[in-house]
């Protein structure tokens, strides 16, 4: 197992890595980060079951000072979190455990932070937010089950409001105290959730480096990240798809990576125009982000700085006489290769739509301010362009 030092020294959060993870090493990670043995704690848990992990709670799991809550959905919407916060709010707990994929995590990033708040989470939502989240009082612990999101990391959660957009909250408050990257929780992990995630991860990586808030550390980061994902997830892929799990930890601690870099940066396009997939067409996280990978790719590419970046990245994966081009074309075959939606057709619901219908709805795409961090600057002849583009 490589040591995840970068990142782990540069993140805010305490990352620690492990092979394994059982009860009684639960029990000394939460009271380490508790700073107290009988700490009540909320454990907030995704409901796939995990039967090394499902056996590790059990030893672990004092009903006494402990309660678990997996109403976990996919795309949480501000009621799930809300439904979940209101029993949280009764049980008071000193330690918020979250565990799961990307979803979990920002589900138990929302519930640790508004246990010390009033109020619902959509007025802590978007521009017109009339809260705003002032202390924590609950330790915040983080332990993913999928290869992508670095949700683990990072001060953003995603969530949908009642009004149907998707807003990023961005709070240092939601940053866990401590993360672990745990070997044996990833090792079984399904193909297409791998690919998604995975995917998911290189987007952030990507929109670290196209990001007018890049800096020579999150750049390190995020190029490091690139190496060991682009190195790592085809193969990692092939061997699940085959029974194996080779490769699985790497794709784990690369999203972490990833996690830390656009910690300093947020993202960009890809992330503002996956936002409208999701919210019309529900469709999954890391899908919608791979969807325009390649399209604003080709847009970003351009600005000189940028390319300097992509070509070192293609050097260090596939040797000094790689190109940009290798690169882009990769990022097309991993998702044609992981059955990944390409173009409208891939996307149940928009296919039938005309192209004018499609492109007003993605017009509201300038009011996201992730999209005003994309180096360059893409306006709305620019978005229209990339949305017809993928038409053809
Ligand atoms: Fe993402």
């Amino acid at each position: 197992m490589s040591t995840p030092l970068l990142f782990a020294l540069q993140s805010a959060t305490k990352v620690q890595a492990l092979e394994a993870l059982d009860g009684a090493l639960l029990a000394q990670l939460t009271s380490f980060v508790a700073n107290q043995t009988q700490a009540r704690i909320l454990i907030i848990k995704d409901p796939r079951p995990f039967p090394v992990l499902d056996a590790a709670l059990k030893s672990f799991f004092d009903p006494q000072r402990m309660r678990t809550d997996d109403r976990i959905v996919p795309n949480p919407q501000t009621s799930d979190i809300m439904a979940m916060v209101a029993d949280a709010r009764a049980f008071a707990p000193d330690l918020v455990l979250g565990i799961g994929g990307g979803s979990a995590l920002d589900s138990a990033k929302a519930v640790c932070a508004l246990v010390s708040h009033e109020g619902d989470l959509d007025e802590y939502l978007g521009p017109q937010a009339t809260r705003k989240l002032e202390r924590r009082g609950a330790k915040l612990v983080l332990i993913p089950t999928t290869c992508g999101t670095g949700a683990e990391v990072t001060k953003f959660g995603v969530y949908t409001a009642r009004s149907g957009r998707k807003y990023s909250l961005n709070s240092p408050l939601l940053q866990a105290d401590a993360a672990v990257l745990v070997a044996s929780l990833v090792a079984d992990i399904p193909p297409a959730l791998l690919a998604s995630t995975a995917y998911d991860a290189l987007t952030h990586a990507l929109e670290t480096l196209w990001n007018k808030n890049a800096n020579p550390v999150s750049d390190a980061l995020a190029t490091e990240a690139l190496v060991r994902l682009l190195t790592h997830f085809r193969p990692a892929y092939d061997a699940r798809k085959a029974g194996r799990a080779e490769g699985t930890f790497e794709l784990l601690m690369a999203a972490c990576e990833a996690g830390a870099a656009f910690n300093n940066t947020g993202t960009a396009a890809i992330h503002a125009l996956s936002f409208i997939l999701s919210e019309e067409w529900h469709v999954p996280h890391g899908g919608a982000c791979a969807f325009f990978t390649e399209d604003v790719f080709d847009f970003n590419s351009q600005e000189p700085g940028v390319r300097v970046k992509l070509g070192e990245v293609a050097k260090r994966v596939w040797g000094p006489a790689a190109t940009v081009k290798q690169l882009r074309e990769e990022l097309l075959a991993l998702k044609r290769h992981t059955g990944l939606p390409c173009t409208f057709a891939d996307i149940p619901g928009a296919s039938g739509l005309e192209d004018r219908r499609i492109a007003e709805l993605f017009d509201k795409v300038q009011e996201d301010f992730k999209l005003k961090n994309n180096v360059p600057p893409m306006g709305l002849e620019a978005v229209r362009l990339l949305v017809g583009a993928k038409r053809l």
